[in-house]
């Protein structure tokens, strides 16, 4: 195996344990969002440093509708700021910044910004910050699915042209690579809708911390375990 099979190329994490950061501390949840947010900064930060070339953060599930409308308002709010101000910082990084998700569900205000902003930061050449918003990876497929189908109702494409490459390029991450590794905090170790079709042959990592208490340390520790690490895909 060459070294470069194994490079980190694309780093995926799902980014658990706000609530409960703050709950043990006797905070509101909110908290926990608020600092979660401010990692998020840091970890970009670190990512790039590290020469990840990918990075994808989930951010809100289509799942994450049904929490409570209070909560579900804070999140929204961190994401206005955070689109408003922080990305700023991340621009000036030369930060390429692609969203992932169901837009319909989110707010005019919220969606334009973010058409704005991968717009502004399309000709970037620096790492590529996705964030997954309101995604969820069945949904995701569920849309591929009726994309290729319209294409061969429309008789653009043949059944038989529909092989993996052409159905990947249906996905949100087209033009991106697979993720190398997944990381999820929190010591949950479950997948919860997140990249489905796109985890097929990545490494998972599981940390009990909690996300608000992440950082670029503990990111240089899992990327070098990861290197330790042989892939086969399937090979003897
Ligand atoms: C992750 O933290 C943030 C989102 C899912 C939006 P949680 O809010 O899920 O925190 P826990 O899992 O309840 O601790
Ligand atoms: C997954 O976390 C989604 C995000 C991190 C955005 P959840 O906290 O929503 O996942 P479950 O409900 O514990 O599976
Ligand atoms: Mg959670």
């Amino acid at each position: 195996m060459s070294k470069d099979e194994n490079k980190l190329r694309h780093l995926a994490i799902i980014m658990d344990g706000n609530g409960r950061w703050a709950t043990k501390r006797g905070l509101p949840r909110s908290m926990g969002h608020k600092k979660g947010a401010e990692v998020v900064k840091e970890i970009t930060r670190a990512a790039g440093e590290l020469g990840v070339e990918f990075l994808t953060l989930y951010a809100f599930s289509t799942e994450n509708w049904k929490r409570s409308e209070d909560e579900v308002q804070t999140l929204m709010g961190l994401l206005r700021d955070y689109l408003k101000s922080d990305l700023k910082e991340v621009q000036e990084n030369n930060v390429r910044i692609r969203f992932i998700g169901e837009r319909e569900m989110l707010d005019a205000d919220i969606v334009q910004k973010m058409a704005e902003i991968e717009s502004e930061t399309l000709k970037n050449t620096g790492m590529t910050l996705c964030i997954a918003l309101s995604y969820g990876s069945r949904q995701e497929i569920v849309n591929a699915v009726k994309k290729t189908a319209a294409l061969v109702k429309e008789g653009d494409i043949s059944l038989n042209d529909i092989d993996v490459k052409l159905f990947s390029d249906m996905l949100y991450t087209k033009d991106m690579p697979d993720p190398d590794l997944v990381v999820r905090t929190s010591g949950e170790q479950r997948i919860s809708n997140y990249l489905l079709w796109q985890i097929a042959y990545s490494e998972f990592y599981f940390t009990d911390v909690l996300w608000p208490d992440f950082n670029k340390k503990l990111l240089e520790d899992i990327i070098a375990e990861f290197n330790k690490r042989e892939r086969r895909y399937g090979k003897a």
